[in-house]
């Protein structure tokens, strides 16, 4: 068996001893054949995996090695979150009613893969140093760079068991006895350096994969398209809304050139074109009249044309820098609206099994600013209804007849604003909702809130909710 603890130092009053890992503190009271735990000096011992522990050896001793804290000192190494912008610092706090003093000093800081920065500390106390062992915990937490572990006041690191990362390095004794001090000193323990490297190192594989995402090339569908750092890689559970929109425009039994299309967040332009290139192949592309995609990032909608270029070079689309507050139906008047928007909110980003995998993306594409993620699809929902002259013109018109009708034609140059051309087709607003299972329900209230019907639930391939489709009935 591997030796667990070594003897670094004792006296009559005090023994230092070298606790590895591996072993507990209440094992090594026994095994030092010590009468009691409380006899131990060392603040966070019973959290401590490695490091050293100083014990006194008698009542009589503990007693006078507390009474002043100049007769023990201890120096803890403890690896905390984040970067600091002072390389020497002091925690001044009350704890349990009593001043408490931590003294920092900035050891090293290196990167991390899940926290950005892990920096490590030593830590020493202030003269009234009062033996709480959670004064480091706290005071660290308390300035926002807590230590990382599973225990109280501190944080835990995904890549890591989660042992607290605070070790006692350096002890200072002074015996009665004995008028000189003795100083004991370790080597910053290995499994805190391992934290550190492992760190850095899966910090390194991050970077070099985000740098391999520029331009890499994403099957989507059958379709190849390009993707970049300014947009989000196509997910096959996104194919679920390609497939559900392309079967209400395979079905439609309405006339010629009659979908107007607008996808909303279109990133790469995968949706869009998919639908696009899909009912090209299938012979129904006649029915779609126009398509436009629109983002807020100008990178991603460089990334969608040239796309388009290669995709679909002999069909117009068009993509347009705008916003989901900004889109109303007044430039547009479209019909048919397809959209994948932003839903995660940050707490549940880092929730999610794919966190580590959407932190190569951009934030944009996938987390909603503040708490409300149904924000982008009220946007949607509502702002494409604004100013669609279709539908405030004939919100009156009893759409029983009207799909009795099944395509009819109005003429009514008067009362048609913003249609020159007085012949319009009477169909309802088709919307298509990318949607996780977990806001469905509420997404579909919401949709019927602000007056959307037929609101239809679809499955992914893999047997989850993923997609709403519904359509405003004028
Ligand atoms: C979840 S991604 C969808 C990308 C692509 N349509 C897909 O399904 O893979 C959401 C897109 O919405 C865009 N976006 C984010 N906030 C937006 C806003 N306020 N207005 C318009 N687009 C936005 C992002 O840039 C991103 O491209």
């Amino acid at each position: 068996m591997n030796k667990q603890y070594v003897i670094k130092y004792q006296d009559e009053q005090i023994i230092v001893v070298e606790k590895l890992a591996g072993i507990g503190i209440y094992d090594l009271v026994n095994v030092l054949g010590l009468k009691h735990q409380f006899l131990v000096l060392t603040p966070c011992p019973k959290a401590m995996r490695e490091g050293l522990v100083a014990f006194a050896k008698t009542k009589e001793s503990l007693q006078y090695f507390k009474k002043s804290g100049n007769r023990v000192r201890f120096t803890f190494v403890g690896l905390c979150i984040g970067k600091f912008d002072k390389s020497e610092f002091t925690i001044n706090d009350t704890l349990s009613g009593r001043e408490a003093v931590t003294k920092v000093k900035v050891l090293n800081t290196s990167r991390s893969n899940s926290v950005g920065y892990v920096t490590l500390v030593e830590l020493t106390c202030g003269d009234n140093f009062i033996f709480c062992s959670q004064q480091f915990r706290r005071h660290l937490y308390g300035v926002g760079h807590p230590i990382i572990g599973k225990v109280s006041c501190t944080k835990k690191l995904k890549n890591h068991k989660n042992k607290l990362a605070l070790s006692c390095v350096k002890i200072w004794c002074q015996s009665i006895d004995n008028n000189c001090t003795n100083m004991v000193d370790v080597q910053v323990p290995r499994f805190i350096t391992y934290i550190i490297e492992k760190e850095t190192e899966y910090f390194d594989k991050r970077k070099m994969s985000s740098s391999i995402y520029d331009n890499k090339q994403q099957t989507f569908l059958d379709y190849v398209f390009f993707v970049n750092k300014y947009c989000l890689i196509p997910k096959t559970s996104s194919e679920t809304i390609v497939n559900v929109a392309y079967d209400l425009i395979k079905s439609s039994d309405h006339g010629d050139n009659h979908f107007k299309i607008l996808d909303c967040g279109t990133g790469c332009g995968c949706l869009l074109l998919s639908l696009l290139l899909k009912s090209k192949d299938n012979n129904c592309i006649n029915k779609i009249k126009s398509s436009i995609g629109i983002d807020v990032s100008e990178g991603a909608l460089e990334v969608a044309k040239r796309n388009a270029e290669n995709l679909l070079p002999e069909l117009d689309v068009t993509f347009l820098n705008l916003s989901f507050e900004h889109i109303t139906g007044l430039n547009y008047n479209s019909n048919f609206v397809i959209c994948n928007p932003p839903y995660l909110t940050s707490t549940m980003a880092k929730k999610t099994l794919d966190y580590d995998m959407l932190k190569y993306q951009p934030e944009m594409s996938y987390l909603v600013p503040g708490t409300d993620d149904l924000l982008f699809y009220k946007q949607v929902a509502t702002n494409i209804l604004k100013g669609n002259s279709r539908i405030k013109h004939y919100a009156a018109i009893d759409y029983e007849k009207q799909k009795n009708m099944k395509r009819r034609k109005i003429q009514n140059r008067d009362t048609i604003k913003g249609c020159s051309n007085s012949i319009v087709t009477l169909v309802p607003l088709h919307l298509i909702l990318e949607v996780p299972h977990y806001l469905v329900a509420r997404c579909s209230k919401m949709l019927l809130e602000v007056g959307y019907a037929e609101i239809k639930v679809h499955k992914d391939k893999f047997g989850f909710d993923r997609c709403l489709s519904c359509m405003y009935l004028p």
